[in-house]
């Protein structure tokens, strides 16, 4: 292993020193090795891999298995970063000892080096369980996609005095519950502020605005891969999928024209051999 593994010190270090955190999703040994290469500190295998690999129309459907195969892949891309596995719905929120052994299934058998799970207040007991077992905790607070329908859809969220104060409160609760960072989602950038000033541990933003420790995209919407729609906090760095369907669409075009594959694609017979092979077929 090398070096420069980012750790959990390290990422509550950069709240202290003022070094912003940059944290991306994967969900595959290719995605891992780019983000790995690209030098972020943390890689996220999110359960928004129902959404942006599997077409499914939310996270709720996402399950303990889809999320260890996919840490596994990521991890095995991934020397540097510290990899973050997503806990799924259902998978903490049916009491304390269940939460336990899936977290410790996630690292054990998915190989991350930490979980996240999503809620606030209400899952402090949860987290404090999971980090007594030896389970460094990521929290997320703000808008929880898994509950997305509770809180009206996939929309801002801490919009008036009560609901901003519930979010400060959240991440108060977790931060007593002993998380070592929180992700922050779609709240108005000074309510992002007041969070990431209420809290020692790092709060990394997604639509949180700027004044936060650091930033998350969803990999699949920063490069243009997934189809469906943009949130107003993604910017696209890239538009990988018209790439791939050009690329995809001069293969078709050389297979019809038969220009692929070329000599150069194609495995050479010696003339005698074939010669040979052709007498002795008849
Ligand atoms: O699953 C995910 O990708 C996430 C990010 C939105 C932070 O939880």
């Amino acid at each position: 292993m090398s070096g420069n593994k980012v750790t959990v010190l390290d990422v509550q270090q950069a709240k202290e020193n003022g070094r912003k955190l940059v944290m991306v999703t994967a969900y595959d040994y290719p995605f891992g090795l780019m983000a790995d290469q690209a030098g972020v500190d943390i890689v996220l295998v999110g359960d928004s891999l129902g959404m942006v690999v599997m077409g499914l129309d939310g996270t709720v459907e996402v399950t303990m298995e889809h999320m260890i195969h996919h840490t596994r892949a990521v991890v095995r891309g991934c020397q540097n970063p510290l990899v973050v596995g997503d806990m799924p719905f259902m998978s903490y929120n049916t009491g304390i000892r269940d939460a336990i052994i899936n977290a410790g299934r996630l690292m054990k058998e998915g190989g991350c080096d930490v979980v996240k799970l999503e809620g606030g207040v209400d899952f402090a007991p949860t987290v404090n369980a999971i980090v007594k077992a030896g389970i460094p905790v990521q929290g997320h607070i703000g808008l929880t996609p898994q509950t997305a329908s509770a809180l009206g859809g996939f929309k801002m969220q801490g919009k008036d005095v009560a609901a901003a104060k519930k979010i400060i409160d959240d991440a108060r609760a977790l931060e007593n519950a002993g998380v070592f960072s929180i992700i922050l989602e779609a709240v108005p950038a000074p309510l992002g502020k007041l969070v990431a000033e209420a809290v020692k541990v790092p709060v990394i933003g997604i639509g949180a605005g700027s004044d936060v420790d650091g930033q998350v995209l969803v990999t699949h919407d920063m490069i243009g891969l997934f189809d469906k729609f943009i949130p107003k906090f993604v910017k696209q760095y890239a538009n990988i999928r018209e790439t791939i369907i050009e690329a995809i669409g001069e293969y078709k075009k050389d297979v019809q024209e038969i220009k692929f594959p070329a000599a150069e694609h194609s495995f050479k017979m010696p003339a005698e051999t074939l010669e040979q092979l052709i007498k002795n077929q008849k």
